[in-house]
């Protein structure tokens, strides 16, 4: 799986880029990747941000159906096998101001594993493309086209439900993207090579060590390339989406893949945030509108349109705009994000308020109608004009906010 190409690497560092590119991932399928990447795309749009999104899902393309576009437009798979083809030539407008579509491989379908040269002429076309962001949809899994995509750029999305399964998935898809940026970022050093090859060969399920232990026993015979290596992987910085939660209390599950990826592969990753589980979400898909416009409203819409926030004014993204003295990390912030939002949904499931809130609001009524009673008091009834009551009124409400 790891066979040596050669040591360029084509990885975009989205911090130092006007143009982001942002795949986005997550090793299982049918996690949310396409609705991510189809939602999240128009909600940059929607902010004012020229976006291209990319269905580099060859072999499962689908990001049409989800935009309402008809499939017969010439898509990645025609430039692959149309060598005189450019990208610029695959962008398709879509009904949505600011967002363009490339479309994936549906009239050249199934071309399978790509060389990488030819990567690399996907990657080149991609890079030079006129856009503020990129979103990459990739496929399921962890073959070398999806992480040699998914490492074009330095903070791609995971996306992941609380289900081990899931989470499994998306720890293998993390692990095979460490080993495989390090074995192209030293291509040419032979020690690293055979040692990661050996290990490769050699592996029992599960029994594999963690990328950390083999990079100790590497510091032995070659220090500098381990340190190396080390300050490569903090470049790395992959954005965890959960999605599908049942309850915010599964964003711990995230927290634990976080640590995992800290410990055994010394990659950072953050959180960009928590979505619910929505069948609206696959109403929409049915019903063939983008679900942010067909239920904007919704809580989990929202939870995207937060996510796109934290994207956009991220100035030098992909580091995360924190007010760190009230939250101790993305993780916690998106934790307390998909509280409230619980507390939303819940109510809005019920039809109501609970006891205790109907109890709260009824003295909070009762407050401000003491307070008017006070404040006509003191101005006197009669000069109270219905335009005078509604400034009034506005003032009680700022005073009680
Ligand atoms: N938050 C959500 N709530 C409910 N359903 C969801 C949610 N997110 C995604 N889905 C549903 O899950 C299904 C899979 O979504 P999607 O196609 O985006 O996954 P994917 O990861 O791209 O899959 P694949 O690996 O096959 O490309 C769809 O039917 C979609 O409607
Ligand atoms: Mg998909």
């Amino acid at each position: 799986m790891y066979a040596r190409e050669n040591g360029e690497n084509y990885m975009i560092l989205n911090e130092n880029s006007e143009k982001k590119i942002i795949p986005i991932a997550g090793g299982k399928g049918g996690v949310g990747k396409s609705v991510l990447s189809t939602n999240l795309s128009l909600l940059l749009a929607v902010n004012g941000k020229k976006t291209i999104v990319v269905d580099l899902d060859l072999g499962g393309s689908n990001l049409h159906t989800m935009l309402g576009i008809k499939n017969n437009n010439k898509g990645i798979g025609n430039f692959i096998s149309d060598k005189s083809l450019t990208m610029e030539e695959l962008v398709v407008p879509t009904d949505y101001e600011n967002l363009s579509l490339i479309p994936g491989d549906v009239l050249v379908y199934g071309l399978g594993e790509i060389a990488f040269e030819e990567k690399k002429r996907i990657m080149k076309g991609l890079v030079e493309l006129d856009a503020d962001y990129i979103l990459l949809d990739l496929g399921a899994g962890s073959s070398l086209n999806v992480i040699d995509f998914f490492l074009i750029a330095n903070s791609g999305i995971v996306v992941t439900t609380p289900h081990m399964t899931s989470i499994m998935n998306a720890f293998g898809f993390l692990k095979n993207v460490a080993f495989r940026f390090l074995q192209r970022a030293f291509a040419e050093n032979e020690v690293f090579t055979e040692y990661f090859d050996r290990a490769f060969q050699e592996r029992n399920p599960g029994e594999q060590k963690p990328l950390k232990e083999m990079l100790e026993e590497l510091r032995h015979v070659e220090p500098e390339a381990v340190e190396k290596a080390e300050l490569f992987l903090d470049i790395l910085q992959p954005k965890i989406i959960m999605n599908m939660a049942e309850d915010a209390s599964e964003l711990s599950i995230a927290e634990s893949l976080k640590d995992l990826t800290d410990r055994s592969l010394s990659i950072h990753a953050e959180c960009l945030g928590m979505l619910f589980m929505d069948k609206q979400v696959s109403d929409a898909l049915k019903e063939r509108v983008p679900f942010i416009m067909q239920y904007p409203d919704a809580v989990t819409a929202e939870g995207m349109d937060r996510i796109a926030k934290k994207i956009i004014f991220s100035k030098r993204f992909p580091e995360m705009p924190l007010e760190l003295d009230y939250y101790k990390d993305s993780f916690e912030l998106a934790h307390i994000e998909a509280e409230n939002d619980q507390v939303v949904m819940e109510r809005e499931k019920g039809g109501g308020y609970s006891p205790e809130e109907i109890e709260n609001l009824v003295r909070l009524v009762e407050e401000q109608k003491k307070r008017i009673y006070e404040l006509e008091t003191a101005l006197g009834r009669s000069a109270l004009s219905g335009a005078t009551q509604g400034g009034i009124i506005d003032q009680i409400n700022r005073m009680s906010m």
